[in-house]
């Protein structure tokens, strides 16, 4: 298309733009629309989205996506060929993503009885799977045993005793240990640490690596560790990677996920070669030649990959200007639960001059229910289009009801063309499960 600016182009005047960019899709392009310059991801305008799948909606750069789950598979390939990668699905669990990942060749990590429903309902190779989780119930591990899982992560003793108690052909299983890495990151989202409640301390691993070594039906591969999320200094996976070394020698080694991303204009984070590169020099210092390295990468997979779109419903000027969408906290928890900041952008007329800092607000009833501080807008009308960056990990997984709140649908975008791949929930799926109190 001739009138379409891609990244890195010289940007409107008075507009943030050039640093927009950064922080949108890979495929995301300007556009000539109605009413001037709009968004445009994967080649389809914004405009087009809104008015065929409505708002909230959460939007997927494909061809971004695969790059991105491309660079993570060779990148680790080249450095240390005995490599896995594994998408961390509870960041991003529809089933659309599941065949997607499984399609570009990698492995799948699910929490839960559900995430390994939806990740067979789409298709992905049991032995592909590998079941995580500190509190795995009798029925979800007889769920994962059921359908073959490739791997089972054990957190703790108990967890021990289950199995052998449930299993009934040989189990591939590795040992989830605590590796006293106190990950610099919202204390949510760190992991790794003393008093962390995932795996085991290392002396308490050696006793349970022992017993599992001595049951007939226990195939013992190796140690997982993960030290958190959003984690934006790779020196942290590294030492991770040494402290796990004295656990013993193995097979295999779990490094975890972890890596963070940039969410802001003024943010930087590593690049995934970067990443990589922290974790081989690790590896090669540290651990057994022959040993397989596997990493469990969500966020950083599908972060910038996905936007969410929301239209104006409201603006009102009183101490402040509050322009309130569509949805707001029940679709983007982390704002709550981790402070996170976004940036957000007026979609549909993005060469106008960002001439006021408005407080983006949307419509549950909790103050907290800020989804941006200080976005930087042109005058917001009710009916625009507003585009909130880098939400495609968390924030669809965490979604909820709130308020009556529906969850939102997901789109994935390329070369100019849609398709739907989770549709919007509605009343009915709302009312559903409370049936009985109604009578039938
Ligand atoms: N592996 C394990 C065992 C994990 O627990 C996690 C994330 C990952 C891998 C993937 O980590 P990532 O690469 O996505 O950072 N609710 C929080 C995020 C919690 C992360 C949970 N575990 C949030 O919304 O920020």
């Amino acid at each position: 298309m001739s009138n379409e600016t891609t990244l890195n182009q010289p940007t409107a005047e008075g507009t943030r733009l050039g640093e927009l960019w950064s922080i949108l899709p890979e495929e995301s392009s300007r556009i000539d629309g109605e009413t001037g310059g709009e968004l445009a991801i994967g080649g389809v305008s914004v405009t087009a989205l809104a008015e065929q799948y409505g708002t909230p909606l959460h939007i997927v750069d494909e061809a971004g996506l695969r790059r991105q789950i491309r660079r993570f598979i060779d990148g680790l390939r080249e450095r240390w060929p005995n490599s896995e990668v594994l998408y961390a699905s509870k960041s991003f669990p529809a089933v659309g993503m599941y065949q997607l990942a499984h399609e570009e060749g990698l492995s799948i990590d699910v929490a839960g009885g559900g995430e390994i429903k939806l990740a067979l309902a789409a298709g992905v190779d049991p032995a592909r799977l590998h079941f995580h989780g500190n509190a795995k119930t009798d029925a979800e591990l007889s769920i994962a045993l059921e359908a073959g899982i490739g791997t089972i992560i054990v957190d703790n003793f108990d967890e021990i005793e289950r199995l052998e108690r449930l299993l009934t052909r040989p189990q591939n299983v590795l040992l989830r240990v605590i590796p006293g890495v106190e990950a610099e990151t919202h204390a949510s989202q760190a992991t790794g640490g003393d008093k962390s409640k995932f795996g085991l301390p290392m002396d308490q691993a050696k006793v349970a690596i022992e017993r599992m070594q001595a049951h007939p039906l226990i195939e013992f591969e190796g140690v997982h560790l993960h030290i958190g999320s959003q984690i934006l200094n790779t020196h942290q996976f590294a030492q991770a990677v040494e402290n796990i070394s004295s656990t013993g020698t193995f097979a295999t080694y779990d490094v975890g996920g972890g890596l963070g991303v940039k969410y802001t204009y003024t943010e930087e984070a590593p690049s995934v070669e970067s990443y990589l590169d922290s974790i081989v020099a690790a590896a090669k210092a540290h651990l057994p030649a022959e040993s397989k390295i596997m990493i469990e990468p969500g966020r950083s997979v599908i972060a910038r990959a996905g936007v969410t779109l929301y239209r104006v419903v409201s603006v009102k000027r009183t101490g402040e200007v509050f322009v309130a969408i569509d949805g707001g906290l029940a679709d983007q928890m982390d704002i709550a639960l981790t402070q996170q900041r976004y940036e957000a952008v007026l979609a549909n007329r993005i060469d106008e001059p960002w001439v006021e800092s408005v407080q983006l607000v949307g419509r549950q009833c909790e103050s907290g229910d800020l989804l941006v501080d200080g976005a930087d807008f042109p005058e917001a009308r009710v009916g625009d289009l507003v585009l909130m960056a880098t939400t495609g990990a968390y924030a669809y997984t965490m979604s909820n009801n709130y308020n009556g709140a529906l969850k939102p649908a997901i789109v994935f975008v390329q070369g100019g063309e849609a398709r739907l791949v989770t549709r919007r929930e509605t009343y009915d799926d709302l009312l559903a499960t409370h049936a009985p109190a109604l009578g039938h």
